[in-house]
Parts: structure tokens; sequence; C-alpha cells
């Protein structure tokens, strides 16, 4: 078989492990080909190819980014975009394609399965707010840039005697605003599923100053105030029809500083939770990712993604991962409020 691969959407750290897993084992284990796609939907859309073969995944475990490139181009949004995939596909004999995505990316996939595409996909996305899969590749590095920065925040808040805000990435999903968050011992996490309410969240600031600590306020970019308390700007929209977030830590600085006399300050970590190398435990899944769904295209099983479920890499349908987002549970977030304050 001549096996298409993209990656599309925002990248993640562990893309190229994935690349890496469905080349090596899809030429070793079963004799087939590859043909890489550049940028996401981009890439078939154009005609648009780099060569894919065990070389070019040479040294790429360790690497961030993907050597594919990525985009948010939505082929549905594009004058004749899906017609081109089609013809594309035909034209370069490419028999399959792996979709390493998101939502927006395996969403795409799954519409192109239902018209006869024969396509697989893999999760990935810092967010962690796929809904099929326990964990996706991505989350874990990123919560764990933002953790050393939280470690890192906790001493110049304390010499300095002020307020310090993070701003974290993770959409709709406070995942990484509370994995981070609790790695790290902030004192208020601030989640898109628990709309804040900025009394209690000066209060807590204050009790914090009060103990003679410094507070760090871990607060995720979808993070939004209750009904009323604030309110905040309407950001830009993307080829999906995404809200750009961002801009919710500066806000909550100027409210905190007004409230309550103390100094704030924000710092937004934004794409740096995205490079990088991936950690041991993004490498080994999206590893894994990889060697099940050159499998899953072996056997000809389309329309699905791998999944992890407990340590078991699954088969799940491609439309179960986009059917709605996997939100941080309102109960598990109340573990962390025993911290607050
Ligand atoms: O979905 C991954 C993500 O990093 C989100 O956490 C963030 O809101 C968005 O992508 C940022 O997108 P962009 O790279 O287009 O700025």
């Amino acid at each position: 078989m001549r096996i298409g691969v993209l990656t599309g959407g925002g990248d993640c750290p562990g893309l190229n492990a994935v690349i890496r897993a469905v080349v090596r084992k899809g030429t070793k284990a079963y004799g087939h080909e590859f043909v890489g796609f550049r940028d996401g939907w981009r890439g078939p859309i154009e005609g648009e190819t780099v060569p894919l073969d065990v070389q070019a995944v040479r040294g790429i475990l360790p690497r961030g980014g993907t050597i594919l490139g990525s985009s948010r181009t939505n082929p549905f949004k594009v004058e004749g975009g899906v017609q081109r995939i089609d013809e594309n596909l035909q034209r370069l004999g490419v028999d399959a394609l792996v979709a390493i995505g998101g939502e927006d990316t395996l969403g795409v996939a799954t519409k192109l399965h239902e018209r006869g595409v024969h396509v697989v996909g893999v999760p990935k996305t810092i967010d962690n707010d796929l809904n099929a899969t326990d964990y996706t590749f991505g989350f874990d590095t990123a919560v764990n840039v933002a953790m050393e920065a939280i470690d890192r925040l906790h001493t110049t808040a304390e010499s300095h005697h002020r307020a310090l805000i993070v701003e974290v990435m993770g959409r709709h999903a406070g995942w990484i605003a509370l994995h981070a968050g609790m790695a790290g011992g902030a004192n208020i996490i601030l989640i898109p599923e628990v709309p804040f309410d900025i009394e209690k969240v000066c209060d807590w600031v204050e009790s914090r100053f009060e103990s003679h600590y410094s507070p760090i306020i871990v607060v995720s970019e979808g993070a939004t105030p209750a009904e009323g308390s604030m309110t905040l700007a309407a950001g830009e929209l993307d080829a999906f029809g995404h809200v750009r977030l961002g801009g919710i830590g500066g806000v909550l600085e100027k409210e905190i500083e007004k409230r309550t006399g103390k100094e704030a300050r924000t710092t937004v970590l934004g794409h740096i939770q995205r490079g990088g190398t991936p950690t041991a435990r993004d490498r080994w899944l999206a590893t894994r990712f990889g060697l099940h769904a050159i499998d899953a295209v072996h056997d000809g099983d389309w329309g699905t993604m791998v999944a992890l479920r407990g340590t078991d890499i699954v088969r799940v349908p491609l439309s179960d991962a986009t059917s709605e987002l996997k939100l941080v549970d309102p109960e598990l977030y109340a573990e962390a409020e025993v911290f607050f304050g």
C-alpha cells in the first residue's frame, strides 16, 4: 500500500514520534510505502508532498514540532477542497491516509471517511480534550513546562510579595491548568468548566498574603468569570470557527490590584507549552499510537482512531473522538480546592 501521512492543527511535542513509528513499522513489518503531506489538510488539497521513508524519519524521535508542518486548513471551507483531495490522492497513487490531529483535523477525517476515503486517525493535542482517549500526547510535555514555570514563579513572588498569575493554554478545557497547578502547588486554579467568582479569588489572594506567602494563580485561557461579575472582550475566529483565546490573565491582574491593593503580574506561557522536546511519557504514548495506527491501516480498519484506555491502545470510531469535548469534571476540580487561598 502507498500511505499518506499528515499532521494538522496546533502542533505538539510527540508528532514526530508518531510519524517515525508509523513509517518504521509500516516499512519493516508490512512493506508499505509512505508519502508525507505538507501542512495538514493543505497538503492533500494542493498535492504538496515530501518523501517519507526510514531515512527521512531518522533522528526525529526527540524533536518537537512536526517534520511535515501543520496548518488549520479546513478543506470544507476551501473552494473545491474535498474534490481536490480526491483527485490528488488518486493522481499520487495514495491508497490510505494516517491523519494525526485534534478535534478539527479528526473532524475532517471523519467526514472524508464517510465519503469513502481510507483514513485512520491518531489523536494529538496539548489540551487533552479529545473524548475517546484517556490521554493525548503533547499534554504531559505542556503540563511539565507549566509546572516548571510555576516552580520558578513561587520564588520570585515571595521575594517581591506579589501575586503572580500564570495563564496557560487548553482552550475550553482546564486539564493543563488543573494538572500543572496541582503539581506546582498553585494557590488558586481557574478553569473554563467552573466559572470563577472574582470576589472569592480576591479573598483567597488576601488570605494567602495574610499567611505571609505570595499567591500563585494558574488561569486557563478559557476561564470565565461567573455571569455578571466581570466582562471580557470577544476574540477573532479561525477557519474552524474557534475563538482565539488569551488575555484573561491580564484582566485578572487589573481586577486583583484594584480590589486588593496588592501588586499583581501576569506571565502568559503561550506557545512555549507546545514547543521543544517531548517528555518520555509523550514519546512513549506517541510511539505506541503510531505502531497501532499502522496496524489499523494494514487491517483496512478505516474510519477508526487509536486511543489510550488504561494502559491499552484500542481502536474507536473516529466520530467518537469529536462527538463532544472531554472536559474536567467539577468534582475532580473540587479536589484541588483544599489548597486554595
Ligand atoms: O489546541 C491547542 C492550542 O494550543 C490551544 O491550547 C490554544 O488555544 C490554541 O491551540 C492556540 O492556537 P494557535 O497556535 O493558532 O495560536
